[in-house]
């Protein structure tokens, strides 16, 4: 059974307590790395637990919700193995799959409805790599591009 982790800043944080029944019921193991409330908090420290865990290999894939959704994705792709994509509406959560082989979906809490969320979430979890043309662009993301400082 694949195990998914899923995290929220207090933004994102009703939304993850939707989702996780919802994941549950789909059959899949879940690891929630939090937040617990509404209460303020930091939301890199939620996004380095679960691409922590993800680079561990603890989880297969992530979902991770903040306000925008940028606040996350930008903190979880600082980690090398950590392909997060920002998904606003079910087309975009196919393609982050189809074309960029994300292993996180993120979700603005703060810009889609509950109904929304779960049909991102769905999409995301179901849609496999298409490959082909895209597994160089993929390969391509983790090589560090060469660094050129002219003086
Ligand atoms: C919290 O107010 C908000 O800044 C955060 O959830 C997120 O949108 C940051 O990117």
């Amino acid at each position: 059974m694949k195990t998914i982790g899923i995290t929220a800043d207090h933004a994102g944080y009703e939304m993850k307590e939707l989702l996780r029944p919802m994941l549950l019921e789909m059959g899949y193991n879940v690891r929630d790395f939090g937040t617990n409330s509404t209460a303020s908090v930091d939301y890199p420290d939620f996004a380095h637990q679960l691409a922590n865990a993800l680079e561990m290999k603890q989880v297969k894939a992530g979902i991770a919700l903040c306000g925008t959704g940028n606040g996350m994705a930008i903190t979880l792709n600082k980690h090398q193995h950590v392909r997060a994509g920002l998904a606003w509406n079910v087309q975009v959560a196919t393609l982050i799959r189809l074309h960029n082989d994300a292993n996180i979906c993120v979700l603005p809490a703060r810009f889609i409805d509950e109904n929304e969320a779960k049909e991102i979430v769905k999409a995301f979890l179901e849609t496999e790599f298409e490959g082909g043309r895209h597994t160089c662009r993929v390969e391509k993301i983790s090589i560090n591009g060469e660094l050129k400082v002219e003086n």
